[in-house]
């Protein structure tokens, strides 16, 4: 089976009763813990819940147990983990096309026709219901994405492989602000961007708060290198070959000379970009569902620009925002620039 037919894959069948009794604890577990969560405003459903220190909603919650509880990694698994708006369709994008060039040409590629959301599974999604998606059936390596902070994931997790994207804080309260609206619930007042951008300043949005969730990755990429691949969506936009060469050597599977010759790292670049992507048909009427939520493609791509936060925040916000930031990543050794 390819890696484009994963989201065809079944679910781990209930085996016994002991299974079921097993999962209808961890709802018990969850409906007990849910009273007792501090609760803020969301951004696309009405409430986030401060769950281990992280603002989240509550099917996520409730999907984090069954993570803990079912999910079986494997040692060549490679996990996309990112705070959401940060550039997680293009580096899946760029993930699919650089492990399976050999499987597809340039000229008729899986991405012509499909997503990038659909290129490998969101974990989150995957384990919203029970019996959560059984990935055994899928090719080594196995490659999913999640937006949980590292310390939210099971400790058996932590041996395998992360690429971890991260942006400019204030170009992701944008994008993220933008993209909510689009897909918040329609019964909810508008939102607008001024409550938007003091949430986010508390830390109070979806996986915030954002410095946390940076840091998570950050200090264990400082700690394993080797297991992490740290990256800024700046860095990606502006060196973007680099970027696919030092991604393929770190999956373990570099470029041969022959191939940067014939200019397959260009190639993917090319096939990857946002003018190239956001045009293909697929992108601009497609849509892609997670769990329950449906989501038009077209919403995965807006401008793809680095600084677009200039059209939104005041003087005043900026530097409440970069005042934020400074002291949360001080002494970390992570700068943002845009
Ligand atoms: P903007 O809203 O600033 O345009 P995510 O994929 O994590 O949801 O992030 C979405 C952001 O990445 C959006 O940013 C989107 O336009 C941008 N993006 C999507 N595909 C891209 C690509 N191929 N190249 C550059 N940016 C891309």
């Amino acid at each position: 089976m390819s890696i484009s037919d994963q989201s065809l894959f079944p679910q781990t069948p209930v085996e016994s009763k002991e299974h079921e009794d097993h999962y209808n604890k961890i709802c018990e577990d969850y409906n007990h813990l849910m009273e007792t969560l501090p609760k803020g405003n969301g951004w696309r459903a009405k409430h986030l819940y401060n769950y281990n220190g992280f603002w989240i909603s509550p099917k996520y919650i409730k999907a984090n147990l069954l993570l803990h509880a079912y999910f079986k990694p494997q040692p060549t698994d490679i996990f996309l983990a990112s705070f959401m708006k940060s550039g997680t369709t293009w580096l899946k994008a760029l993930i699919f096309s650089t492990l399976t060039r050999h499987l597809y040409s340039f000229s008729a590629h899986y991405l012509h026709h499909h997503g990038p959301q659909s290129t490998f599974p969101f974990l989150e999604s995957e384990c919203e219901n029970f019996p959560i998606t059984d990935f055994t059936h899928m090719s080594s390596p196995r490659l999913f994405a999640t937006h949980f902070p590292r310390t939210l994931l099971p400790e058996s997790m932590t041996s395998c492989k992360f690429v971890y994207i991260c942006r400019e804080p204030k170009d992701v309260l944008v994008s993220k602000w933008v993209f909510m609206n689009k897909i918040r619930e329609k019964d909810l007042p508008p939102f607008s961007f001024d409550e938007a951008f003091d949430l986010f300043c508390e830390g109070v949005s979806n996986y915030g708060p954002f410095w946390e969730h940076v840091l998570s990755y950050w200090r264990a990429s400082l700690e394993s290198p080797e297991k992490i691949l740290f990256l800024k969506y700046e860095e990606v936009k502006r060196q973007s070959e680099v970027v696919v060469r030092r991604l393929a050597a770190f999956m373990g599977i570099p470029f041969m000379a022959e191939e940067v010759e014939k200019g397959v790292v260009e190639n993917i670049v090319k096939l990857c970009s946002f003018e190239n992507l956001s045009n293909l048909e697929v992108n601009k009427k497609g849509v892609e569902k997670f769990g329950t939520v449906e989501v038009e493609n077209r919403e995965f791509f807006r401008k793809g620009e680095i600084g677009d936060w200039r059209n939104y925040l005041s003087d005043e916000m900026k530097q409440r925002i970069d005042g934020i930031i400074d002291e949360k990543f001080k002494g970390s050794g992570l700068i943002f620039g845009s």
